[in-house]
């Protein structure tokens, strides 16, 4: 199977789930999963391999869990890039928003009672982390000050394992126009989804990279925005796993 052949099944599977939550909830989970790359390189990546306690911050409806399982369904039926590593099998899939809305759509496409997904109404600043293998943020962080971020970040390190993950993705400020292209998209995005208008909080790529590294994570950046003027990259950051 080849990933040009995949991709559009793995979109339809992860998809599927949404229709429970209506035209919006279904159409932009579509949108999201085919437009947006940092999904399919999460798993050609193989990123998150052999993960199985997943955590995402900022999780809208869910879209990335969506793909998680639909990756898992797709690869246990024999249909799945040659030359891709495996997706990982999760046993929880655990996310907070802050929006009522967004809870509530991923409640009507998993069901309240998922063996594996629990995502829940709840501020990224003071929900309790627990333990887990893998966390992601993606696109939500520049939402709260910097004093905040660094606080969330401290707390991620602290709640992953030696050789857990922190995957992230972050705008670069220091990228000049692509950045303020994508800022003021994500206004009024945000702005239609029914935040305030809202102050967003970036960093230099320098910057998010050293706050990383002082908290002792490695950190590996690749750009994000595939198809798209933005100055998004993706954070890899790793747990060293100083045991063996
Ligand atoms: C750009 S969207 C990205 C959604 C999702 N991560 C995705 O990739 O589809 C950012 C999300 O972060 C949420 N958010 C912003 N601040 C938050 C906070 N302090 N705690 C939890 N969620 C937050 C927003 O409501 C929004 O749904």
């Amino acid at each position: 199977m080849t990933e040009h052949r995949f991709l559009p099944a793995l979109i339809d599977e992860a998809s599927h789930p949404f229709r429970s939550g209506g035209h919006f909830a279904y159409h932009y989970a579509r949108g999201k999963l085919s437009s947006d790359c940092i999904f399919r390189e999460l798993l050609r990546r193989g990123l998150v391999t052999d993960r199985r306690r997943f955590l995402d911050l900022g999780c809208g409806q869910g879209s990335l869990f969506a793909w998680l399982l639909a990756a898992n369904r797709l690869y246990a039926a024999g249909n799945w890039p040659a030359d891709w590593p495996a997706p990982p099998r999760p046993e929880s899939l655990r996310g907070y928003e802050l929006m009522d809305r967004d809870v509530a759509r991923a409640a009507r496409a998993f069901g309240e009672d998922h063996p594996v997904v629990a995502i829940r109404q709840g501020d990224m600043c003071d929900v309790d982390f627990g333990e887990v293998d893998v966390v992601t943020i993606l696109d939500a962080l520049h939402y709260i000050d910097h004093q905040r971020q660094n606080d969330v970040l401290r707390r991620i390190r602290a709640a992953l394992p030696a050789g857990g993950i922190f995957l992230t993705r972050v705008g670069d400020a220091g990228a000049g126009l692509p950045y303020h292209l994508c800022n003021w998209l994500d206004h009024a995005v945000t702005f239609v989804r029914g935040h305030r208008l809202p102050a967003l909080y970036g960093r230099r790529l320098s910057d998010w990279v050293d706050l990383l590294r002082q908290l002792d994570f490695t950190v590996d950046s690749v750009p994000m925005s595939e198809g798209k003027p933005f100055a998004n990259v993706m954070l890899t950051c790793r747990v060293p796993d100083r045991t063996g």
